[in-house]
């Protein structure tokens, strides 16, 4: 039995049992309590063990924290304690001893501490609420899909092109690192994707409405709390869809997965809302209500101009907006979700679609508090003459694109589609202020652990 199944369920005077790891431990000479944790919930079960009921007492109340044990007994309410139940143990199996240099000891460590063992670090309260977060939220991104219809596309984690035209890949190299032919992957240059949309295009092409949700890899020098080498993506794309449709459907996407959260982990969200950000829980349950803002990138630098607070980047028509103006949008002026549109062609990729303008490009970011850009998306340019003169603009081989390019061929349609950074959207969903500490094991900047 889990011990959240306990919590759900109440087996009053049932027997049980439950295997876990020892968290706390009290123990006298006839009796003591252990606090069992088994990470399907951050609820520990207390339970009671005593002498005269447990053969082997005296090894048991020994036991280190950090040991695993089976436990047998019988469930009891205990309406005047602290917890609602606890299990009278009738039979307690050891598992495994832990050596008393366990580094999990029962007080609050800080995330920077928990970063150096990132082996034991999911047995604490604070990261194991993460993880079981982070799981619920994939699950749920596939739920969304397949209810909307979207087919899921496995696209390619080596590939041959560059879909951001940023030059910010990992190459890869096999075999004999003295051998020039072999240092390539079998021959020919490949990297690791920094997304899987050009792909994702391909089989929008085919199914109308398909989505990608896999890893992506950056090679830029980012030393944020925002940024990993490696990360994970939610790429839908839409055939026949404008930018408008795009926004729609990530602004219900993103009410849907908060929504989801909201109902089914109330236990960590608590939890985060005390520990970790005050605000949280008002701040969710505030978007789920709301419509997200939208506005031009125009309208937002006039917005940013117009601010009363002296900027460390200075403000003007052509710059990337950077963090502190983000911030600033939705943390000060709107309080909510932003979408800002149609920035400038120079700070995008190849691949938007040219407003009539012939300075802007259909982009959308979706910006939220404490986040910043959590979404990057855009109508793509779906005509072969305009997305030829771009890249020659920008100095892309059309040999390197030609499949992309053959799209534009072959029944090219309007169409539109974002990325959703998964770990933006786990740190915007418990408060989590680096993005360390909502992966598993995060590849950063100089740190491979
Ligand atoms: O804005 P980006 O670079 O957009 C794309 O890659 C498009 N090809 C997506 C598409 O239209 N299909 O990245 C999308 C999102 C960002 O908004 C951000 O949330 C996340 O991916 N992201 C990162 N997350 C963590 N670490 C990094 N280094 C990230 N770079 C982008
Ligand atoms: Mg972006």
């Amino acid at each position: 039995m889990r011990i959240s199944e306990l919590y759900k369920n109440r087996f009053e005077g049932d027997s049980v049992s439950v295997s876990g790891w020892i968290r706390t431990l009290r123990c006298s000479k006839s009796f003591g309590f252990i606090e069992l944790n088994d990470g399907s919930s951050f609820k520990n079960l207390q339970i009671v063990i005593e002498e005269d009921k447990l053969e082997n007492y005296s090894e048991v109340s020994k036991l280190s924290v950090g040991s695993s044990v089976s436990v047998k007994g019988n469930l009891e309410f205990t309406p005047e304690a602290k917890q609602p139940f606890e299990l009278k143990a009738s039979e307690v199996e050891i598992q495994g001893v832990s050596a008393p240099d366990y580094p999990l000891q029962k007080k609050r460590h800080s995330f920077e501490f928990l970063r150096t063992i990132p082996h034991l670090r999911p047995r604490t309260n604070s990261l194991s609420a993460v993880f079981r977060v982070r799981s619920m939220l994939a699950q749920a991104i596939h739920r969304y899909f397949s209810e909307h219809g979207f087919i899921y596309v496995n696209t390619p984690i080596i590939t041959g092109s560059d879909c951001e035209g940023a030059g910010e890949m990992f190459r890869l190299t096999a075999g004999d690192p003295n051998s020039a032919e072999k240092r390539e992957f079998f021959g020919k240059p490949a990297s690791l994707t920094v997304s899987g949309q050009l792909e994702g295009e391909d089989f929008a092409m085919a199914f109308g409405n398909i989505y990608t949700f896999g890893p992506t890899f950056r090679a830029e020098n980012s030393n944020t709390a925002r940024h990993a080498a490696e990360f994970w993506m939610v790429e839908p794309e839409m055939a026949f869809a404008g930018l408008k449709e795009d926004m729609d459907l990530a602004e219900d996407l993103l009410k849907y997965l908060i929504k989801f959260v909201l109902s089914e982990a109330c236990d960590e969200l608590n939890f985060f809302n005390s520990f970790v950000d005050k605000c949280l829980l008002e701040r969710l349950n505030n978007v789920a209500d709301n419509s997200f803002v939208r506005i031009t990138y125009t309208e937002a630098v006039e917005k940013l101009k117009a601010a009363k607070k002296e900027f460390n980047f200075p403000v003007e028509w052509g710059i990337d907006l950077q963090t502190e103006h983000e911030r600033y949008l939705t943390e000060e002026v709107y309080k909510r979700p932003v979408f800002v549109t149609d920035y400038p062609k120079d700070i995008k990729a190849f691949y938007m679609r040219l407003n009539d303008d012939g300075k802007t490009v259909a982009a959308v970011d979706c910006l939220v508090p404490g986040v910043g850009e959590i979404i990057g998306g855009s109508q793509r340019e779906e005509r072969l003459s305009v997305l030829e003169e771009r890249m020659e603009e920008l100095g892309l081989s059309q040999e390197d694109y030609k499949r992309y390019l053959d799209l534009r061929r072959y029944g090219t349609c309007k169409h539109a589609g974002f990325g959703l950074g998964f770990e933006r959207l786990v740190m915007y969903v418990t408060g989590m202020q680096n993005i360390r500490d909502v992966i598993p094991y995060p590849r950063i900047v100089n740190n491979l652990v």
